[in-house]
């Protein structure tokens, strides 16, 4: 399906409006190339790489933009079933019609993102919704493609695979690739005003931020003992939440939303972090043993270069009082950021901090879909050819909210040097994975994993 290259290149948007003209007009040369396609030449395909909850939904954003005709054209998963019951749910939804996917262009394994990236023309769209293990390996293979990519957070749980992150983001930019990252935080506008109104002054200067996500076990945060008949492997990937090398386990998967968007409030990343945590419920109900390599409960201090605080708690427990919402509090003042959830609206700002109707200076009132509005961003900066890589910013988040992690698993402050610096990669290989391989994180011979033991193991968590 690939075209050849075109070293003269308009921008999509441009050449969306002079839809015919082949050659008009001149771009930055050596940059992404359009499409010059017969009857749809004008469609951005999109291919799906990673087939389960959210890639569903993402591929359902991505087909709902309307600044241009999208149309998704491949998938890719390491599980047939995942595959299948994806893409009826994209077809089955309102734009089911925007899904052209025969058998021929929906491909399973370990090299099923290759295939599927390479039914896509340079300029098209690959979403990564896998565990983050394979972020670096799909956007390698995208930048060399030359396809724009959209990939969910966390992009990392370790030094190694940021550090390798950040270089391809330079690839990227270099390519003139468009990037979006998952952190849709940053595309609330309730929170791009609060920014905006924090910056302003109207709360005064943040010393402290606070954010709680708890509630009872949701996603593979617990595992018990792999059953017979499924590798270690693919059961890992299966139940990725409850393992550090394929997710960066609860901590990165579930708390990576409140921790980007109080940095961003706070125009900064933290410089150190110390934590606490612990596995308070050893046994399932059922009395098996829980091997995965979570904590039940978190509390996180991060430390500003500025003195300023910001305490991340995170809680897995049924029966508990859940708490998930964000706040900030100023010298003056003080803000609701996510008022429920990751992104619940109202943010609002007082003055004072006890909160009180009373006090209340401002209260969002936007509704906007931050999941909808990322996709229309991306496209936006593909049509009009503007810069707009979040990799970076992406791997930021990651790293503070692993360095929060490893601080909690470790016993250790941790500080974002040592986090960006270590050389501890917990996926080595990832990309030469088959269905055969042996996983990351081999089981001991009562089939359970190697679990954080604060204390012990220096700034290891395992
Ligand atoms: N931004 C958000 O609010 C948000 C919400 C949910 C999930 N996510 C993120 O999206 C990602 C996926 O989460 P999910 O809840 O959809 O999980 P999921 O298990 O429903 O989907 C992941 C899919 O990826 C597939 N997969 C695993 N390894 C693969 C590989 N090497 N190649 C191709 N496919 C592979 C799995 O088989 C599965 O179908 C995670 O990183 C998660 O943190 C983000």
């Amino acid at each position: 399906m690939n075209e050849p290259n075109n070293s003269s290149q308009p921008s999509r948007r441009e050449f969306i409006k002079t839809t015919g003209k082949m050659a008009a007009v001149s771009a930055l040369a050596g940059l992404t190339v359009p499409h010059v396609h017969g009857a749809e030449g004008n469609t951005i395909n999109v291919a799906l790489i990673g087939c389960g909850g959210r890639g569903t939904g993402a591929a359902e954003n991505a087909l709902s933009v309307k600044s241009a005709p999208l149309k998704l054209v491949a998938m890719a998963d390491v599980f047939e079933h995942k595959l299948n019951g994806s893409y009826r749910g994209i077809k089955n939804s309102r734009v089911g019609s925007k899904v052209d996917v025969p058998d021929e262009r929906k491909f399973i394994g370990f090299d099923a993102y290759q295939k599927a990236i390479d039914c896509l023309r340079p300029g098209d769209i690959a979403i990564f919704t896998s565990p983050l293990a394979f972020r670096w390996v799909h956007f390698a293979y995208a930048i060399e493609k030359k396809v724009h990519v959209f990939m969910e957070k966390p992009l990392t749980a370790d030094g190694p695979t940021s550090r390798r992150l950040i270089q391809l983001a330079k690839e990227a930019d270099a390519a003139n690739l468009k990037v979006g990252v998952g952190l849709m935080s940053r595309h609330s506008k309730p929170m791009q005003e609060l920014h905006k109104r924090i910056e302003d002054g109207e709360i005064g200067d943040i010393i402290l931020m606070r954010g709680y996500r708890m509630h009872g076990p949701v996603g593979s945060f617990a595992s018990t003992p792999k059953p017979d008949g499924m590798s270690d492997l693919m059961w890992q990937i299966s139940r990725f939440h409850s393992f550090l090398w394929a997710s960066g386990g609860s901590y990165s998967d579930f708390l990576i939303h409140h921790v980007d968007h109080c940095c961003w409030m706070k125009n900064g990343w933290p410089v150190k972090a110390q934590g606490l945590g612990g596995r308070h419920y050893k046994e399932s109900p059922e009395g098996q043993p829980y091997v995965d390599q979570n904590f039940d409960t978190y509390s996180v201090e991060y430390v500003f270069d500025d003195g300023a605080r910001f305490i991340m708690d995170g809680r897995c427990m049924t029966g508990c009082n859940d708490i998930y919402s964000s706040y900030a509090q100023g010298t003056k003042g003080s803000a609701i950021i996510a008022r429920h959830g990751d992104i619940g609206t109202p943010s609002m700002t007082f003055k004072g901090h006890k909160q009180g109707r009373q006090d209340l200076i401002w209260q969002s009132t936007d509704t906007s879909n931050p999941y909808q509005n990322e996709w229309d961003a991306l496209v936006e900066a593909i049509l009009s050819n503007t810069p707009y890589n979040e990799v970076e910013r992406g791997v930021y988040s990651s790293l503070v909210t692993s360095m929060g992690r490893v601080a909690a698993h470790s016993g250790q402050e941790i500080t974002f040097e040592d986090m960006l610096n270590s050389e501890h990669e917990y996926a080595p290989g990832v990309d030469k994975l088959t269905m055969d391989s042996p996983s990351p994180l081999p089981a001991d011979e009562r089939g359970h994993y190697p679990q954080p033991k604060p204390g012990l193991l220096g700034k290891r968590e395992y």
